[in-house]
């Protein structure tokens, strides 16, 4: 299988803050967030993949570093970080852009893991990743990280 670069997966998804998004505060609704952040990492997994299934297996801790208000635009960016045999890395960098000004304010950012499914839902081969700039090949570093204390943990969920 042929390697796949980072820019590859890279996914850019915006939404438009609604009524039905906002929690009793007159914020955005946090689950509504997750949501969002799992469907744009979900592009970028599939595009890894070459398409056909993918599930999330796991979303890494998230921190709202600040509110997002009604009628705000919400930027969201991801690619593969990292591809190890079946499962791959995706970040996901969330910012608001207030229409009026356009000014932009850094949200959060999600670590997902996803895992390629065959026809029979077993985990599938997908191609290894090529980061190509420096940044790449630092998120590679990091993700290869991550995902040794995340297996670890795993392993401290699973049933005795
Ligand atoms: C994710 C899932 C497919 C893993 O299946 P599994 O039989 O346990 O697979 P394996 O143990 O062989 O692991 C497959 C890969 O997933 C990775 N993985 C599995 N669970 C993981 C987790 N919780 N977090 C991070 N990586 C995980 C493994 O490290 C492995 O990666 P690699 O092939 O790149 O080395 C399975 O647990 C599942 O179907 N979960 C439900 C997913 C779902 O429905 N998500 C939607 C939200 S409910």
């Amino acid at each position: 299988m042929d390697d796949r670069t980072p820019a590859q997966s890279r996914v850019e998804m915006t939404q438009i803050v609604m009524p039905s998004h906002m929690n009793y505060r007159g914020s955005l609704f946090g689950g509504i967030v997750v949501q969002w952040i799992d469907v744009c990492a979900a592009v970028s997994a599939m595009r890894h993949a070459g398409g056909g299934n993918t599930v999330t297996a796991s979303i890494d801790r998230l921190d709202f570093l600040s509110p997002i208000h009604l009628g705000d635009v919400v930027i969201l960016q991801s690619q593969v970080n990292y591809a190890g045999r079946t499962s791959m890395e995706i970040g996901c960098r969330v910012e608001s852009e207030d229409p009026a000004t356009g000014m932009r304010r850094y949200c959060t950012k999600a670590y997902l893991t996803f895992v390629a499914l065959d026809d029979a839902s077993r985990p599938r081969e997908i191609a290894p990743l090529s980061p190509e700039t420096e940044t790449e090949k630092r998120r590679y570093a990091d993700a290869l990280r991550r995902r040794e204390e995340r297996l670890a943990s795993r392993r401290s969920l699973l049933p005795r």
